[in-house]
């Protein structure tokens, strides 16, 4: 779809369809100009999000068609991105080719509000059909035309960039969709290979002997009941003038099936949800592919253990003591408790970065999802210099991005339910506070400001949720682009 922005009056785009979004105190734009429908249906609209009135202008207005689309007074980014979203539904199904758009105002400023219209109307659009045989489904409009009477540079940068942005959580969906059997470790891992090339980043595959000499011994276990190898992907982007000397690190969970291993978990609402247990990576790889493509001023890197997670005959056991890559041993209680496994040697390997900060992103517990639902994720911070502004950056991204994240507590008395008789620690620590066990388990490995970031909830949707539709969400992808767009400044118009 072409993304283009016009000053041309809105009464005078010449498209199949002019979408006007409405909330309960827009005015009618025309007047009584475009006839008795248009003003009939403006008055009888009362902008509720989520409602739709289509019209037939008599006169007055070029397009043949108005779609009013409900939106909040005082639009948040997520309302337009929902309300471009729904626009985007009935623009498909109405089969327009062209679509106009009129700019609401918003507190955001011009340049979000642009953004934000093309992430919602793309991501709305997205669909997964690589599987799928039989008819086509209906066309894609072709073009959209954002109209604005001022600030048209602002708006086109931010629709830009959200084109940009809205391709590469599609990027990250398409990975978290893909069947497990095409994702094991080394295609995945190939996959990512791939992706680089196109886009513009490094990205550079470890196999098992590599992974053997470094010691990752959390990786290797996890890998043990598996046929496929383990893979370690490590991605870079570092174009010149950065704005950071230290690296950021950015760390993704791989675990590209998890059957909870020999503590096997039951299928319905658990195992069959565990393709997406490589959501984590998925969400590094599409940040990565922002970063090449918006050409971000910023040296970061990309760490992505892979592997399946399987009772096969040789699987780890309940009992297995493991030395990981830092040296230090874990007492296996549970083989579903993988994630942590092998997200602490890719911590534990980002320490050879001495980064600036290292972010992982994971489907790490069930606990997260207990506690903060399906639509938002837990971050965590390790203690220590500057950990309030850190938590506090991220909270803001997470609203501004609609990928949202609510911090969780990280007080000592947490890593007392981690501790061991017969090794360093246990890979879990009980029934009580899952998720902060876990973030307190990774902590072991990190010696450098870290963000954890817990997306078991939001990364996967069995219900369409506003633009986000069933399947993967690529949720931290946006979470993470704006996060590092406000490291490097960037953006205008904030
Ligand atoms: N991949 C799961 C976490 C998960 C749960 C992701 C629900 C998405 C939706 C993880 O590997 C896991 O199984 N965690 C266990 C840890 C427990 C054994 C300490 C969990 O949360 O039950
Ligand atoms: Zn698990
Ligand atoms: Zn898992």
């Amino acid at each position: 779809m072409k993304v283009s922005v016009s000053t041309i009056d809105a009464s005078q785009l010449e498209v199949d369809v002019l979408v006007v979004l409405v909330s309960a105190v827009t005015k009618n734009p025309f007047g009584k100009g475009a006839g008795k429908a248009v003003s009939s249906a403006w008055a009888d609209f009362d902008g509720t999000p989520g409602d739709v009135l289509t019209t037939y202008p008599e006169k007055g207005v070029t397009a043949r068609k108005l779609l009013l689309v409900g939106l909040q007074s005082e639009p948040s980014l997520e309302d337009i991105r929902n309300a471009a979203c729904t626009a985007a539904a009935h623009c498909r199904s109405a089969k327009s080719q062209t679509v106009g758009m009129v700019v609401p105002e918003s507190k955001a400023g011009a340049d979000l509000t642009g953004q934000a219209l093309v992430m919602g109307f793309q991501l709305g659009l997205y669909k997964f059909d690589r599987y799928t045989t039989g008819p086509e489904s209906e066309p894609d409009p072709e073009r959209l035309v954002l109209q604005v009477s001022k600030d048209d540079k602002a708006v086109r940068s931010g629709a830009e960039r959200g084109k940009v942005i809205a391709d590469c959580v599609a990027t990250a969906r398409d990975l978290v969709n893909t069947s497990p059997d095409e994702k094991v470790a080394p295609k995945f891992a190939a996959t990512i290979e791939q992706l680089g090339r196109k886009h513009g980043f490094e990205a550079v595959t470890w196999d098992k002997d590599m992974i053997e000499e470094e010691g990752m011994g959390g990786l290797l276990a996890v890998n043990r009941g598996s046929v496929d190898p383990p893979t370690f992907s490590v991605l870079e982007w570092r174009p010149d003038n950065v704005a950071n000397k230290k690296a950021i690190v950015l760390v993704g969970k791989g675990v590209v099936f998890d059957t909870g291993g020999l503590s096997l978990k039951p299928t319905k609402n658990s195992m069959d949800h565990m393709k997406a247990d490589m959501s984590g990576a998925a969400a590094v790889v599409g940040a990565f592919e922002a970063l090449a493509r918006l050409k971000v001023p910023l040296y970061v890197v990309g760490l992505i253990p892979a592997t399946d997670n399987r009772p096969g005959q040789t699987a780890y056991v309940p009992g297995d003591v493991i030395k990981m890559h830092s040296g230090k041993t874990v007492e296996v209680l549970n083989t579903d408790a993988e994630g942590r496994m092998l997200l602490a040697d890719a911590l534990s390997y980002a320490t050879t970065y001495r980064p600036e900060l290292v972010i992982d992103v994971a489907t790490l517990t069930g606990s997260a999802v207990v506690a903060l639902g399906d639509h938002v994720g837990a971050v965590m911070t390790n203690e220590g210099d500057g950990a309030d502004a850190r938590l506090q950056r991220m909270v803001e991204s997470g609203e501004r991005s609609g990928d949202r994240v609510h911090p969780m507590p990280m007080f000592d008395d947490y890593a007392e339910q981690l501790k061991s008789t017969v090794a360093d620690m246990k890979n879990v620590g009980g029934r009580t506070g899952g998720a902060i066990t876990a973030g307190k388990f990774l902590e072991h490995f990190v010696d450098y400001p870290w963000i954890h970031l817990d997306i078991a909830g939001p990364a996967f949707k069995a219900k369409k949720h506003g633009y986000r539709g069933v399947g993967g969400t690529g949720f931290g992808v946006h979470l993470l682009v704006d996060f590092l767009l406000s490291r490097a400044s960037v953006r205008k118009g904030r």
